[in-house]
């Protein structure tokens, strides 16, 4: 049973058979109720991003935003299944404190429930660590909060609502905060494939390749480095196909 509904969310069934919440402030699901909320996650940042990463001894990690957690959560349940043994660090800034302090209500699925624990500390302390992981919640803007880490993070999962009804995290200036603290082998995963998103992002010097995976919509991986055995997007030939495409600004 779950107590989670309030006046600003509601719990909706996604199609993986997972939990994911509709937002009212927003008018939007947290995840793609058509890819299913935990494997949207996993297919669209965590697979891709791990592929890359999964053999350094530490992995820093930007989780834009927590919302209800499962880009986190799927993370830790990825290093549980595959006995992965880097050290992981996991930094998450989200606006919404009530939505936060609701989380032990929320039916996560059976794949996170080794993770009750962490979650209820992280509802009461922002901050869970152990052996193998270091997992801090920031509770306000995250426009400000990236501003403090330089050339630090190894993955970026850039999982904000869209830029429609959130545009302040997918602008060019945004953008080039991110280019500031992320390593220069560093990936940003996102599911968004908007020309507008993807010239933010070339903008600040990112290449920009595209993520296919079955079952589920394409999206988009960016690092600074060039990635071998990706799709690249011929960022040129969008730009000269679409003369009046522009990026999001601040
Ligand atoms: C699509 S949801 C994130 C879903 C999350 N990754 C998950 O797996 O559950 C977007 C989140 O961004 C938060 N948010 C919106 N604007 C923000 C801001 N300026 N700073 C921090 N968080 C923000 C919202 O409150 C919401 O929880």
């Amino acid at each position: 049973m779950n107590n989670f509904n309030d006046e600003l969310h509601t719990i909706t069934l996604s199609d993986d058979g997972s939990y994911t919440a509709y937002s009212k402030e927003y008018g939007e699901h947290y995840h793609s109720t058509k890819d299913g909320a935990l494997h949207e996650s996993l297919v669209k940042h965590v697979y891709p991003s791990f592929a890359i990463k999964q053999n350094q001894e530490e992995i820093t990690i930007l989780d834009i935003c927590f919302g209800l957690g499962f880009n986190t959560l799927a993370t830790l349940y990825y290093h549980k299944k595959n006995n992965l043994t880097s050290k992981i660090n996991i930094y998450s800034p989200e606006l919404d404190s009530s939505l936060v302090n609701s989380l032990n209500d929320f039916t996560y699925p059976k794949e996170f429930d080794a993770f009750k624990e962490i979650i209820e500390i992280l509802i009461e302390k922002g901050v869970y660590s152990d052996e193998y992981f270091y997992i801090e919640i920031f509770i306000g803007d995250a426009r400000e909060y990236i501003k403090r880490f330089e050339n630090k993070f190894d993955i970026v999962y850039q999982d904000a609502f869209s830029p429609a009804s959130n545009p302040i995290l997918w602008t060019q200036e945004y953008f080039k905060d991110i280019k500031k603290l992320i390593k220069n082998d560093g990936i940003l995963t996102t599911y968004s494939i908007a020309l507008a998103i993807r010239l933010a992002l070339y903008e600040n010097d990112f290449n920009i390749y595209i993520h296919s995976a079955e079952g589920i919509r394409k999206s988009t991986l960016a690092s600074l480095a060039s990635l071998e055995g990706l799709e690249l997007v011929n960022m040129e030939h969008k730009i000269a196909c679409n003369p009046d495409a522009s990026s999001l600004r601040d």
